[in-house]
């Protein structure tokens, strides 16, 4: 089973219109991953508008008074992504000549931006093949290849990344990521997934088996 393929044609046919994959403006991109961070799509397109409108450029964010960001903020909740992003951008300034780094490894040193985060925008914006694993992973990779391992023990997190890494697209890594997003939230989804319509549905564990409901498994050990 050619997994990135398979999974590459359903987003060719599915994927979602969203505003901060029209660009490949890496700040743009940064600024997406940390509203998304704990907020959901629809609620997070607004706010990135806005965003971006009124701080269109990592020097203005940084130049910015926090006052006038958390106003920008206001209504999204958990405040530390605000004050990070704008502590981040002045960072890249001081630290990175005021470009974001290209790589997951160095865009991990960066105030706010997480693993997910990190390999999101390193993915996205500069095409490197680093997986970005979240909950629609875990998920999806769980039931496609029938993995029993708890996802919230460190091992289940290692074997999920490892998996991952394995089966991203090289050639088309931020695609793959962006995929897997769109496949987690509109086709296997945590509850009633759409198996009898999904390109996987013959190779997949959890389908075959009727095991949809008891995959991921939650709880450590
Ligand atoms: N969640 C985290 N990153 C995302 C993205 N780029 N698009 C949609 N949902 C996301």
């Amino acid at each position: 089973m050619d997994f990135s393929s398979i999974l590459l044609k359903w987003y060719q046919a599915n994927a979602r219109d969203l505003p901060w994959r029209n660009t490949t403006n890496p700040y743009y991109i940064w600024v997406s991953e940390v509203i998304l961070q704990q907020t959901r799509v629809v609620q997070g397109i607004s706010y990135y508008y806005r965003f971006i409108e009124r701080f269109p450029t990592i020097q203005s964010l940084a130049d910015a008074d926090i006052d006038d960001v958390m106003k920008v903020w206001q209504g999204l909740g958990y405040y530390t992504r605000a004050r990070n992003l704008k502590a981040g951008a002045i960072q890249v300034l001081e630290q990175y000549d005021g470009r974001l780094p290209t790589t997951c490894k160095e865009l991990l040193k960066i105030k706010g931006l997480g693993a997910y985060s990190a390999a999101a925008i390193a993915s996205f914006a500069f095409g490197e093949a680093v997986p970005a694993v979240d909950g629609n992973v875990y998920r999806i990779l769980s039931r496609i290849f029938g993995i029993f391992t708890p996802i919230d023990s460190i091992s289940g997190k290692k074997e999920f990344f490892a998996l991952a890494n394995e089966l991203i697209s090289r050639s088309e890594p931020g695609r793959f990521n962006q995929a897997l997003i769109d496949f987690g939230a509109l086709q296997c989804t945590p509850k009633s997934p759409r198996c009898p319509e999904c390109p996987f549905a013959d190779y997949c564990y959890a389908f075959q088996n009727n095991l949809i409901a008891a995959l991921p498994v939650k709880g450590k050990k």
